[in-house]
């Protein structure tokens, strides 16, 4: 494959902007100049499918889908009509708007644990909303959340439990628990050590490792036993392992969970759902005392709601599950290939569900590093792939799948090449990428 001829003008011009009036240059730690090689572009201009242009006019193919948002491609026609007829209609109003509940009902026919439900604007807003539920139902402090999850909200009571804990009081970061997926003993203790006092589990309910051993169905039961709530953050998995989210797929169904990234296609709509008997605390009509639960200015605004209709109507029509999964599988395969066929299956590892694809890259003493990271994504943007990470979507053809492995397979032969010659740092243009969630900059 031919590298790109990459010039960056405008790039670097309004990057500057960017970082000079943006704390990070970004709004999401994951777009931030730190994750990036030096050879990226710095400033998206559009996208359309799965192609994105950068505001010099450089194309890109592009495997993240905005943090996973996009899952039928940038600007999808049939989306952005919906979107449009709600436009000219008005956009937010002073009482519910008719679209709010023909959203709810969908939602409440696809999702297992949803006989009620409340909109927000971002996964954190729906998730932390289902902490605040479960705390209120149990009148108990402490939440226990996965050890392996990457991240569950913006909110204290998480970000209190990463290596980033300034501005949060250590009486909050005390309140949540850790367990191990996969590992009931972890859960078990923690309700020993903690008799009474845990509101809720709280976890992804499959993430990149299957759930073995029956884990879910137990850790149900455990809660149950303990008066403990399960909240399934499926923020990520929803609309992308099944329509009615991975607890359809595994069949457990939680107490509460929580929806947002691909349900509008890239607009801005999460779901906080649950059973009745939780969800109603939220809820004005009964006697007990009140929750605040979620109110936000804008969960009802009408464009993005019809996004989201459109947009689950679109995934049914399409039969776009199967194709994310279709779509990963393909590249996950011609990964393994073309790592066999360069001899480089020792830099790189594939593993996870094809619908959502992990990817481990390795130096030259086999550990996962970060400068191996960081010459993988400089080699693959050379020659015009984004790929931080893997959002199979609906605009992922066959084309677009090899068109990607062609450009994994040269960038796995310079690591191969820099590893056995002069070492995988010398061959990097610039600054290593680094993880966001680290305790200094
Ligand atoms: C598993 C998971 N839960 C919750 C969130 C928070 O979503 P948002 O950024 O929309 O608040 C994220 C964001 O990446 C996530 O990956």
């Amino acid at each position: 494959m031919n590298k790109k001829k990459l010039i960056y003008t405008e790039n670097i011009k309004l990057s500057e902007r960017a970082n000079r009036l943006i704390p990070g240059g970004a709004h999401t730690y994951s777009k931030g100049d730190d994750q990036f090689p030096a050879n990226a572009p710095k400033i998206i201009d559009r996208g359309s499918g799965c192609k994105v242009w950068d505001v010099d006019g450089n194309e890109f193919t592009d495997m993240a889908m905005s943090l996973g948002t996009v899952i039928m491609g940038h600007a999808y026609e049939p989306v952005l009509e919906a979107v449009r007829k709600e436009l000219n209609r008005g956009v937010n109003f002073l009482r519910p708007s008719v679209i709010e509940g023909e959203l709810a009902e969908l939602l409440v026919d696809l999702i297992p644990s949803a006989e009620m439900v409340k909109f927000g604007k971002h996964g954190s807003d729906a998730v932390t909303g289902a902490v605040k539920l479960a705390r209120a139902y149990t009148g108990r402090k402490y939440v226990a959340r996965c050890a392996e999850d990457a991240f569950n909200a913006i909110h204290d009571w998480f970000i209190g439990s990463t290596v980033i804990t300034r501005g949060v009081p250590e009486e909050i970061q005390s309140l949540t628990l850790k367990f191990t997926y996969n590992d009931l003993a972890s859960c078990e203790k923690l309700f020993a050590q903690h008799p009474g006092e845990i509101a809720c589990f709280i976890l992804e309910p499959i993430s990149f490792v299957e759930p073995a051993d029956g884990f879910l169905e137990k850790l149900k039961m455990l809660c149950e036993k303990n008066g403990t709530l399960l909240i399934f953050d499926e923020v990520v998995s929803g609309f992308r392992f099944d329509l009615g989210g991975a607890q359809k797929m595994i069949g457990v169904t939680p107490h509460l969970s929580a929806f947002g990234k691909a349900m509008a296609n890239g607009f801005s709509v999460s779901a906080l759902v649950g059973q009745k008997e939780f969800m109603r605390l939220g809820g004005i009509t009964h006697e007990q005392e009140r929750v605040f639960l979620l109110s936000t200015t804008h969960g009802g605004e009408t464009h993005s709601i019809a996004a989201s209709i459109a947009c689950i109507n679109e995934i049914k029509k399409q039969n776009a599950i199967k194709h994310f999964w279709d779509a990963g599988k393909a590249l996950m395969e011609g990964i393994k290939n073309a790592a066999a066929e360069t001899g480089a299956e020792k830099y790189i590892s594939v593993s996870g569900y094809t619908v959502k694809p992990a990817f481990a890259f390795k130096d030259e003493t086999g550990e996962v590093s970060m400068v191996a990271r960081t010459l993988f994504l400089q080699e693959t943007i050379a020659r015009g792939l984004l790929m931080p990470y893997v959002v199979p979507c609906f605009a992922h053809k066959k084309e677009d799948i090899d068109f990607a492995v062609a450009c994994i397979k040269d960038a796995l032969q310079v690591m191969k090449d820099a590893a056995e010659g002069s070492g995988m740092a010398a061959a990097i243009e610039g600054r290593i990428v680094k993880p966001v969630f680290r305790k200094f900059n």
